[in-house]
């Protein structure tokens, strides 16, 4: 297990050591290195088992820092940065070779994100570096909301966990390109496509999700639990020969034969940012019993963060 703690200067003193440090972020927490540090940026990998194709987000405490590692913000991305940041956002931009290959696995764009999270933002506004951090779970896995779900699955790997209480969004932040400075959204995140398009007008939304795809985290099968989990409209109750073993991870009212205390409401009051808040928790939740051995889901209305949730759904549930 790693030690756990509020102090920021911990945090700070394993950082400047070269060391890995979960973060809290207002979406997911994040596994923590200097971006600069080729050295770092390797051990996250590793730590994560993700593959070198799949690049990182690199956070910075403002815009201003972002211009010291890209070459040119386009207008429509200086007006989102201006709008959202610090939030829910991660904007590629092209790079300056100060960022090493590793991070933007070769790519000639970074993605660049000012996370809202007080605790996080002070830390990064005292560092001199900026910070590479993808999600603080084993690559493919559910993301972690809360610090012990880091240190479940993650103890080990990380020298220490910043606590920064349970994260407000709970669902990774949408990223969004502007290749020939058009805006495009590659990943349905904590900031809805609404927000965005009431700021710059209409995006186009294209997710990547074939098996080694150029947004890379797109892949299909991913945010998976362990669990068997399947979509209400794939699963056939007659053909199940023990239902108590059925847990069901649903939006506002439980689903008729199967045991309420196996299902996992994500908004009673049928509100999706709550239910974006709780999804990983929920999952999660449902994936540690020994009592259940098959979930099933369904989709969430389709608007606002519902859209990034059905987003997981869809990949959770995809067979690989
Ligand atoms: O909310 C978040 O974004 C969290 C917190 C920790 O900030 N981070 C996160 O990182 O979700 P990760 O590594 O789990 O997902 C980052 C995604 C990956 O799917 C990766 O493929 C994509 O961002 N990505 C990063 N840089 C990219 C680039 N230059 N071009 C295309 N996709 C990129
Ligand atoms: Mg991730």
């Amino acid at each position: 297990m790693a030690k756990v703690g509020q102090d920021i200067n911990d945090a700070k003193e394993v950082l400047k050591s070269g060391g890995l440090v979960a973060i809290p972020t207002e979406t997911v927490y994040g596994l923590a290195g200097n971006a600069l540090d080729a050295n770092v940026v390797t051990k996250i990998f590793e730590a994560k088992q993700r593959p070198s194709f799949d690049p990182l987000i690199v956070h910075t405490s403002s815009l201003d820092k972002a211009r010291e590692f890209v070459t040119e913000v386009p207008e429509l991305a200086e007006i989102l940065a201006s709008r959202f940041w610090p939030g829910p956002l991660t904007i590629l931009l092209k790079r300056k070779p100060i960022i090493p290959d590793l991070v933007t696995s070769g790519l000639d764009t970074v993605g660049i994100r000012v996370p809202a999270h007080e605790l996080t933002q002070k830390l990064l506004k005292e560092l001199d570096f900026p910070l590479a951090a993808p999600s603080a779970n084993p690559f493919g896995y559910v993301s972690p909301t809360a610090a012990a779900h880091v240190n479940q699955q993650l103890g080990k790997e990380v020298d220490f966990i910043l606590d920064g209480g349970d994260c407000t969004v709970g669902i990774e932040s949408t990223i969004v390109s502007f290749e020939e400075s058009r805006p495009k959204v590659l990943r349905l995140g904590g900031l809805s496509v609404e927000e965005i398009e009431q700021v710059i007008g209409p995006v186009e939304v294209n997710l990547h999700s074939s098996s080694k795809p150029d947004a890379p985290g797109m892949l299909k099968s991913h945010y998976a639990p362990k669990t068997e989990i399947i979509l209400l409209d794939d699963f056939n109750a007659q053909s199940v020969e023990d239902l108590s073993s059925v847990g069901a991870l649903v939006f506002d009212r439980p689903l008729d034969n199967i045991d309420a205390n196996k299902q996992f409401l994500l908004s009673e009051t049928g509100d999706v940012n709550e239910a974006a808040r709780r999804l990983f928790t929920g999952l999660r939740t449902l994936d540690q019993r020994n009592d259940i051995s098959t979930i099933v889901t369904n989709f969430v209305p389709n608007i606002g963060l519902g859209r990034a949730i059905n987003d997981r759904i869809r990949r959770a549930t995809a067979k690989a």
